[in-house]
């Protein structure tokens, strides 16, 4: 065999092997599963791909830009621990609060009476100031219990006998003193004063939430003339009470009731700071009772009443002051659906005033249901059944 001749049928072989892997490749179609079915290309196959991501140039790391230096290393203000702590409380013994008896003393000696020439000699300032007092005038003529018993007022019958502490003014214990800043208790401070006054309008003290909670104290200086009338620690009353009931401060600028001082309206009008039998410190029986002895007209007899106003005002009214007017709690019908939910809509498909929430009723300006119904405290007409007259 010569070379031309193999290099020729090698040729031809390769020629037929390369027919035949195309003939391969191009059969090698996807199977059709039946037939008459129309092949889907692979949809992912002929969409061009997306240039990759990677070939854009990534902005140089975040790392590689300086970070500030480490918080860590900013000095830290020496720890809270290190700061001395003043000294605490517990060098004055604790006292155990009882109701009627006075802290016993840290001593067996007796405290005796000395008379107030002594006290006048150390406490000038305050015994002129409270020369003024209504206490210091007083003398057993006037009509109190005191009378029977023929005593004066005098320094030590509040402060208790003082015969200790004219020897030791430093020991506070050895004399009775007010306030908050006192070492006697709440219960022992009130007892002192309520020795002569727990009648009139103390009766109630004892049961009160301020009873409970505050002195006399709080609320009275009686070592000076701070208000015309009652030893108040403010020149009004109502600063007083503001010192704590700050909501109620707020409410008193915007209050029909309150914010004007020549109307002579002040809390104790409708309250009594010193407790009562009324929830709330009211001085009336009630709330109703309360708001009739102004609003006599609100009171009745109705020939139709609306229930609510005989039971309590405050289902509707706020006591002090609303954003609603007038004083209302909520505004109207809100105010009204909060009880009148299921109210009669006629399917006439003309707009009805009960259907307060259709735009188009018109006779319900500013959504108010009074427009109608206007007796709304109660009826005194005889066709009033339903409050419009
Ligand atoms: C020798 C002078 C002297 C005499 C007398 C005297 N006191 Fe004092 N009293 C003082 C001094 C000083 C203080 C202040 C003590 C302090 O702040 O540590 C004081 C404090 C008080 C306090 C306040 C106590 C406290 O804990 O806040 C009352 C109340 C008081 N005296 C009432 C009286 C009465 C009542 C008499 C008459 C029985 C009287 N004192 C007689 C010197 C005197
Ligand atoms: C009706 C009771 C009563 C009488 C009487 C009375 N005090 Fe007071 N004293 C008090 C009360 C309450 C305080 C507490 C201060 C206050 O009212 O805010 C007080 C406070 C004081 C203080 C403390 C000073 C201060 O401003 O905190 C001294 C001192 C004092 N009285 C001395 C006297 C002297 C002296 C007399 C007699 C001239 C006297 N007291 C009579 C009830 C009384
Ligand atoms: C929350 C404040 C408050 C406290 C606490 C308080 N009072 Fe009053 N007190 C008043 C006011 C305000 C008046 C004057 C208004 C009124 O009640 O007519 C008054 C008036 C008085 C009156 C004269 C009128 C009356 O009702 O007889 C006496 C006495 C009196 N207080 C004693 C005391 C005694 C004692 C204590 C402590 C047991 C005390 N108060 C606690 C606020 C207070
Ligand atoms: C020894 C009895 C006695 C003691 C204790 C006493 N009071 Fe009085 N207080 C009187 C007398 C008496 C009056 C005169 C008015 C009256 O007739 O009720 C009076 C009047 C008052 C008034 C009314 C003032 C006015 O302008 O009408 C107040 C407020 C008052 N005392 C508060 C106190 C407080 C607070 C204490 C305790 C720190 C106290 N009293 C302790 C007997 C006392
Ligand atoms: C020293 C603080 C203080 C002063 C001053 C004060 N109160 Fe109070 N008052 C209280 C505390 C504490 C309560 C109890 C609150 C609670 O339990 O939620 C209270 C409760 C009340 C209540 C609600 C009672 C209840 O049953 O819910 C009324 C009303 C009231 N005070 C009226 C007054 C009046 C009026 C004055 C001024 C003469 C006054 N307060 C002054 C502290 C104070
Ligand atoms: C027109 C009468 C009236 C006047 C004036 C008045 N109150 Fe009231 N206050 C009421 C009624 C009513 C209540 C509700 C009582 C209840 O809950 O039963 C009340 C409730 C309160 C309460 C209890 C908490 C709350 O807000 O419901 C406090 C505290 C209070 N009043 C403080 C004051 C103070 C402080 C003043 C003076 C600035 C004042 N009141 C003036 C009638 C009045
Ligand atoms: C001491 C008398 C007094 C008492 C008690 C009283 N009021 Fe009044 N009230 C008045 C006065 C005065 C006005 C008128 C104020 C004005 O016109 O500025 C008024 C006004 C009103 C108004 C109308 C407010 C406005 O914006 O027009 C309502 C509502 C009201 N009071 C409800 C009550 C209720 C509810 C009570 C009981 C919790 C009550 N009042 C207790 C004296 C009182
Ligand atoms: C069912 C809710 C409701 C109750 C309960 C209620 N009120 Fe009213 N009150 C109103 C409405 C609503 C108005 C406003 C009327 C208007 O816009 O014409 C009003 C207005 C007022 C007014 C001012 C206008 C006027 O008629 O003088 C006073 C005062 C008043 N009420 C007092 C009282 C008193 C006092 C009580 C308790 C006896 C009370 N209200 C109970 C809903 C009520
Ligand atoms: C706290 C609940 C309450 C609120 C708030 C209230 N009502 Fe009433 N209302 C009643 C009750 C309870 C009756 C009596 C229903 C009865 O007798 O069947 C009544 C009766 C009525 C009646 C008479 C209808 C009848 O069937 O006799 C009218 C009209 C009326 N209310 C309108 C109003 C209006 C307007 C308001 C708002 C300003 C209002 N009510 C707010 C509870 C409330
Ligand atoms: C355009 C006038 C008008 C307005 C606005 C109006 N009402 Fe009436 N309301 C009436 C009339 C008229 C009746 C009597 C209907 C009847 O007897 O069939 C009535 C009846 C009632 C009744 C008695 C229903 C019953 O069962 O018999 C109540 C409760 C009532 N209205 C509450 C309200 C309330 C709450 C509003 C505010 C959302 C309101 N009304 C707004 C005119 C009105």
């Amino acid at each position: 065999m010569n070379r031309k001749k193999i290099f020729a049928s090698l040729l031809v072989i390769v020629l037929i092997l390369i027919i035949f892997a195309q003939n391969i490749l191009l059969t090698e179609v996807p199977s059709s599963p039946a037939e008459g079915a129309v092949s889907i290309p692979p949809v992912e196959a002929v969409m061009p791909a997306p240039p990759a991501e990677v070939t854009t140039p990534l902005p140089p790391a975040e790392a590689t830009i300086p970070l500030p230096a480490a918080e860590a290393t900013i000095p830290l203000p020496p720890a809270e621990a290190t700061i001395p702590l003043p000294p605490i409380d517990v060098t004055l013994p604790i006292l155990p609060e009882k109701e009627t008896f006075f802290t016993p003393l840290p001593t067996e000696r007796k405290r005796e009476n000395v008379g107030m020439d002594k006290c006048i000699k150390c406490h000038k300032d305050q015994s002129a100031r409270w020369e003024g007092t209504i206490h210091a005038k007083w003398s057993p003529s006037f009509t109190t219990p005191e009378k029977a018993k023929g005593v004066k007022i005098e320094c030590e019958t509040c402060h208790g006998p003082g015969s200790l502490h004219v020897e030791d003014n430093k020991e506070r214990l050895f004399i009775i003193s007010f306030g908050p800043g006192s070492k006697d208790t709440k219960a022992e401070q009130n007892t002192v004063c309520l020795k002569c006054h727990e009648k009139g309008g103390l009766y109630y003290w004892n049961g009160g939430v301020h009873g409970r909670n505050l002195r006399c104290a709080d609320c009275h200086h009686v070592m000076d003339n701070i208000s015309r009338r009652y030893l108040l620690n403010k020149t009004s009353e109502k600063e007083i009470c503001f010192q704590c009931h700050v909501r109620q401060k707020s409410e008193g600028f915007r209050s029909p009731h309150l914010s004007h001082d020549e109307a002579k309206m002040t809390c104790s009008t409708c309250h009594t700071p010193h407790g009562s039998s009324t929830q709330g410190l009211l001085s009336a029986s009630s709330v109703n009772e309360n708001c009739y002895n102004c609003h006599a007209d609100k009171r009745g007899p109705y020939l139709f009443e609306h229930l609510p106003v005989q039971e309590n005002c405050l289902l509707c009214h706020k006591p002090h002051s609303s954003i609603h007017r007038p004083l209302l709690k909520v505004r109207q019908p809100f105010l009204c659906l909060e009880c009148h939910s299921n109210l009669p809509v006629k399917s006439t498909g003309m707009p009805d005033p009960h259907n307060v929430m259709d735009p188009r009723s018109r006779y319900v300006y500013n959504r108010g249901c009074t427009n109608c119904h206007p007796m709304i405290h109660g009826s005194k007409h005889p066709s009033g059944a339903r409050l419009q007259r």
